[in-house]
């Protein structure tokens, strides 16, 4: 493990099928009003909106809703929830959705009582959090982000083209999740596997960066191997508890900072993606699918051993009679296989990506230093995003 570090996470988790019985207590812990923020439509479809109106009225709290939240949030929807959070005095933030309600979540949370613009000062200046925070609580309807577990918050300004994810300290982690994988089994089956990828790139991100064998690494390919077997099951049988159960699970862990401590970290795929996302407003873990591969086939040469590793002991890939590199790209080949047996979009064109906006999503990608390609380019991204159409 290198350098010295500290491990927190203040998130309490409630998890299972009974779960939810776990959010009147919580709720004991904040003043009476409840800022409730949601999505669209599905929290009323699946009748998770009424059980929580009927706890909230039950524990006697004052309820102001936030619906609409969209997938990929916008900075004048922040505008909208900042502007009821202050009319209401929320004490608490009540975030039941997927990663997109619960990052919006942490917006309002940190913007509600910033003097400034809170999307320049906070995102895209990235100035140090100094102001009050509301608390937010999340109820997790879908597996993907982490949101639920770690201070990530990523909103988009469709204006400037820019998706900027920031990552909060303890402050605006969610104080509690509840975590039930019963209400992922109403996603349809594109969000379902879409999350599944976002969790299998938050961990390569984690994974695929620096030489020591570290004990995160061996976490991290534990993870893998337990998401890539829930992942087929689920994929086929999209009823299956169990395997939704260990998706879930394997989602709040790969990113709650756990896998990162002791190493280094890539998140160029993120990086990309979430430019493609700002052009096109596709499903985040789809624009990661599609620009994944080529830019592991772009990096691979300069993290062999690693990849080797990532063959083997997550694809069990024989390295019998190969070479370093033919392992390695045997072990993309076998990635690639399960990405296109569980239905994952494989191109930038699939997602309404169009030749003309390729340079200014090169353009957008902020680059990081901390992959195997230490100085990975604009033109290189470029190319990435060429080959991944
Ligand atoms: O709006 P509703 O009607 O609720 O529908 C949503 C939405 O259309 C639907 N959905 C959610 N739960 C459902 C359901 N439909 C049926 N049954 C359910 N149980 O799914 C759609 C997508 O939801 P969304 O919240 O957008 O998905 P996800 O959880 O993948 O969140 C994506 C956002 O999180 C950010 C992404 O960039 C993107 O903006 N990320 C956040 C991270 C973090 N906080 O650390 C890290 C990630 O890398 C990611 O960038
Ligand atoms: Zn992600």
């Amino acid at each position: 493990m290198n350098g010295t570090f500290t491990y927190s996470n203040p998130t309490r988790l409630h998890f299972g099928p009974d779960s939810l019985q776990a959010l009147s207590d919580e709720l004991k812990l904040y003043g009476p009003s409840v800022l409730l923020i949601y999505g669209r439509q599905s929290i009323k479809s699946s009748g998770l909106y009424d059980k929580i109106i009927t706890i909230l009225q039950a524990a006697g709290k004052t309820i102001t809703e936030d619906p609409g939240v969209m997938p990929n949030p916008t900075v004048e929807k922040l505008a909208e929830g900042v502007q009821r959070a202050r009319a209401c005095k929320a004490d608490l933030i009540l975030a039941v959705g997927g990663g997109s309600v619960c990052d919006y979540a942490k917006a309002v949370s940190v913007a509600t009582h910033c003097p400034d613009d809170a999307w320049e000062k906070y995102y895209v200046r990235m100035e140090p959090l100094d102001n009050p925070v509301i608390p937010v609580g999340c109820v997790l309807t879908m597996a993907g982000t982490g949101s639920e577990m770690n201070g990530g918050s990523v909103i988009t300004n469709h204006a400037t083209k820019r998706k900027i994810g920031r990552v909060f300290g303890e402050e605006v982690y969610p104080r509690f999740s509840i975590l039930n994988p019963e209400l992922t089994l109403t996603l349809p089956r594109y969000q379902m596997v879409a999350g599944c990828f976002d969790i299998m790139s938050h961990i390569l991100e984690q994974y695929l960066s620096g030489d020591d064998d570290c004990t995160s690494d061996y976490i991290a390919e534990g993870l893998m191997r337990s998401l890539i077997a829930a992942s087929r099951a689920a994929a086929n049988d999209p009823q299956n508890y169990e395997a939704r159960s260990n998706i879930m699970w394997t989602a709040t862990w790969a990113l709650n900072t756990l896998i990162a401590k002791g190493k280094s970290t890539d998140w160029m795929v993120h990086m990309i993606g979430q430019s493609v996302g700002a052009y096109t407003d596709a499903t985040h873990g789809m624009t990661l699918a599609a620009v994944s591969l080529a830019y592991y086939r772009h990096i691979l040469p300069y993290g062999l051993h690693r990849f080797k590793r990532f063959a083997i002991n997550v694809w069990g890939v024989d390295p019998g009679g190969k070479n370093d590199e033919m392992t390695a790209l045997a072990g993309l080949e076998a990635m690639k296989n399960w990405m296109q047996e569980i239905g994952l979009v494989l191109s930038l064109r699939e997602l309404g990506t169009t030749p003309d906006m390729l340079p200014g999503i090169a353009e957008g990608t902020f680059l990081l230093r901390g992959g195997y390609k230490k100085d990975l380019s604009t033109e290189e991204v470029l190319q990435i995003l060429n080959e991944s159409m």
